[in-house]
């Protein structure tokens, strides 16, 4: 296993490959699984202020060697419920995100100081969910609204805030540079992209909720290019995520602009010796090219 350690926002992590939010991370005990498998930190399933159903089946389509299309709609316990998942990936010595979502600032505000009172470590704003009515990227696509929502957040707890963005924009750097400026301590880049499956069949789309969100190896090229966009407008980290399976995706973020990267579809295929993979082939890829260390090769290709 690579020792590759990593700084995000003042936070010190064991290596830069994190568990994204979303899979497996309904209990703290599949947090804390994914911990001991490798992850170097593990994100929580975005957390709302109140249980929340979803849609109905079906929720997921796949899309073989491109990845998937899911709608799931949010499905969580609410805060109240899910705060002991996050005491127990603690005490099994996991590193835990809380990801969360809301309505408006107050619930954003109420959410995080919770999951920093259980001992999140950091906070990722899930700022994105590209289909959900009034949640995630209907914020996350106004500067206005997401700087107002990482104001509140900002005033209501200590740890580092991550704003995860959306790729649904025309200008992904000017989303970064609004939630910097608001207070933000790092960037995740990014969230699955709209999409949808018709069923030529049926006649009509295949998911229940018929809009949702594409993530594998098809979003890769649009998750680097926000990266890149990101990087050359902020200077907090950049985390990315999009389609990687391999230590050479990884690698290709990082010199995107990267300081770390999650991984999240490629789990349900790899399994979680894809953490070791990843973070071992990350490491070759520094090596074979000279780089003495994670830090030196953050952001190379620009230099270029
Ligand atoms: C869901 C949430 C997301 O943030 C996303 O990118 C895709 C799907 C959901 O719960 O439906």
């Amino acid at each position: 296993m690579a020792k590759i350690s990593v700084e995000v926002a003042g936070v010190s992590f064991q290596n830069p490959v994190f568990l994204a939010s979303g899979i497996w991370g309904e209990s703290g005990l599949s947090l804390a699984r994914a911990f001991k498998k490798g992850a170097g930190a593990v994100i929580t399933k975005s957390i709302g202020p109140v249980p929340r159903e979803g849609y109905p089946n079906p929720t997921v389509v796949e899309l073989g060697e491109w990845g998937l299309i899911n709608a799931m709609g949010l499905p969580n316990p609410g805060i109240k419920n899910y705060r002991a998942e996050i005491e127990t990936a603690k005490k099994a010595g996991a590193v835990v995100v809380g990801s969360l979502f809301g309505a408006n600032p107050e619930e954003f505000a109420t959410i995080a100081l919770a999951m920093e009172r259980a001992g999140a470590i950091s906070l990722e704003l899930n700022l994105s969910c590209p289909h959900a009515k009034g949640l995630g990227s209907e914020i996350g696509q106004d500067p206005t609204a997401l700087s107002e929502v990482i104001l509140a957040v900002r005033k209501s707890v200590r740890i580092p805030i991550w704003a995860k963005l959306t790729p649904n924009t025309h200008d992904p750097a000017a989303l970064a540079e609004a939630a910097v400026k608001a207070g933000a301590d790092a960037i995740t880049a990014i969230n699955t992209v709209r999409a949808m499956a018709i069923s030529s069949k049926a006649l009509r789309p295949v998911l229940a909720h018929g809009l949702g969100g594409l993530s594998g190896p098809a979003v890769k090229p649009i998750g680097l290019a926000c990266v890149w966009q990101i990087y050359e407008r902020v200077k907090v980290p950049v985390i990315g995520v999009g389609g990687i399976t391999t230590g050479e995706d990884a690698f290709e973020y990082i010199l995107a602009g990267a300081s770390a990267v999650e991984v999240g579809t490629a789990l349900s295929k790899k399994g979680a010796s894809l953490f070791h993979e990843v973070c071992d082939g990350l490491e070759a890829q520094l090596e074979e090219h000279g780089f003495s260390s994670l830090k030196e090769a953050v952001g190379a290709a620009h230099r270029k």
